[in-house]
């Protein structure tokens, strides 16, 4: 069977070094490792209009914003296909076939959207695009039969969710769609990296993110005034790795060549953490090592964005080329659905045929 990924991202925002260590980064590896067949990055504006209905300026302006964001940290358009998910609209008529397979009751159970509900405050005004969104999502993810989406923890439960329609639809309609499995950072820091003020998430609306495209000065500001911890008042005194978010991030981007570069008094992270508990070393040291890491990281894929900015329509370009390939994929599995689901009535010489045989029998 081959092996095809499909992942995506709601264009809401700019994207931050969440993003990065929790998918993007392994996006690329596994482009550049040749060991998938196809490879679909989806920009899902079509689920970001399902709770910015009322916005959808702001979901328009940052399509070029994740586009550029793509092609800076190397997505290839040569290796995979960009593309955007409401200029496909097989999508939508796959999630209304699907929602005959879900019931109310486990959307209203799956943790993600529970908590989004929360969230964002929607009480008992929750739009049913928003509320069905899971399923949408299982169309994106079935559209293009894949079998493997990279994406944070926070997405799991909608990988499930994904995997119970696709058992069902095969079960009700025969063999038809893949099930596909859900591939997680293997690093635990890069799960979930908390915000820069030690907050369980990065989110715009919190102004706790390092964008992939900040201008250095601007990263400086934010790791030197990231939380760490409250409790290591003095140098001398023991300090606390564990939930401390500086350590974090280093467990997210800290690699052993980063050491000898720019703290060399360290051989790896291990002794330097083991330094901080013993007490003795600084905050602000420890600040200043994890902001030459990042800015290491970032200034490449900052560079790379700025030469893509220079041409704009190339970018749109690609995204349009990137989504006519993808139509034509969806388009299959939705024939395929459709010959499942039985409703290929104009291609189904043997439909005709019965019918007409019926009705001669009657006139008989
Ligand atoms: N829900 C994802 C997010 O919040 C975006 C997304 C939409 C997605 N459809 C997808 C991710 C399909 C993986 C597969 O970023």
């Amino acid at each position: 069977m081959s092996k095809i990924i499909l992942t995506g991202d709601r264009p809401t925002g700019k994207l931050h070094v969440g993003h990065y260590v929790g998918s993007l980064k392994r996006r690329v590896e596994l482009q550049n490792s040749g060991g998938f067949d196809k490879i679909f990055i989806m920009i899902a504006d079509a689920q970001a209009l399902t709770d910015n209905a009322d916005n959808p300026e702001k979901v328009r302006q940052n399509i070029i914003e994740v586009a550029l964001d793509y092609l800076a940290v190397g997505l290839d358009p040569a290796k995979s296909t960009l593309f955007i998910q409401s200029q496909i609209s097989e999508l939508t008529e796959l999630s209304f076939y699907y929602m005959n397979l879900v019931t109310v009751s486990r959307l209203q159970r799956n943790p993600t959207v529970k908590s989004e509900i929360q969230m964002r405050n929607f009480e008992t005004s929750i739009p049913v695009g928003f509320f069905t969104y899971p399923i949408s999502q299982a169309a994106d993810i079935t559209a293009f039969k894949a079998t493997t989406v990279p994406v944070g923890e926070d997405q799991e439960p909608m990988i499930e969710q994904t995997r119970e329609i696709v058992r069902k639809f095969n079960s009700v309609y025969g063999e038809t769609l893949v099930e596909p499995d859900i591939l997680l950072p293997d690093n635990a820091a890069c799960l979930r990296l908390p915000g820069t003020d030690g907050k369980a998430k990065m989110s715009k609306s919190l102004g706790n993110c390092i964008y992939l495209s900040e201008e250095p000065d601007e990263i400086k500001k934010k790791v030197m005034s990231m939380f760490t911890d409250p409790n290591h008042l003095r140098v001398e005194d023991p300090g606390q790795v564990e939930g401390n978010p500086v350590f974090i991030y280093l467990d997210a981007f800290a690699r052993d060549e980063h050491f000898a570069e720019f703290a060399p008094d360290y051989a790896n992270l291990q002794e330097m953490k083991d330094h901080y508990s013993r007490g003795g070393l600084g905050d602000v040291k420890v600040k200043r090592f994890l902001n030459e890491v990042i800015q290491a990281e970032l200034e490449p894929i900052r560079k790379r964005r700025k030469e893509f900015q220079k041409d704009i329509p190339y970018v749109y370009e690609v995204l349009r080329k990137g989504s006519e390939v993808a139509e034509a994929v969806a388009a299959q599995t939705l024939s395929d659905v459709k010959n499942a689901m039985k409703i290929n009535y104009f291609d189904d010489k043997e439909l005709i045929a019965m019918q007409s045989a019926k009705y001669e029998e009657m006139e008989d």
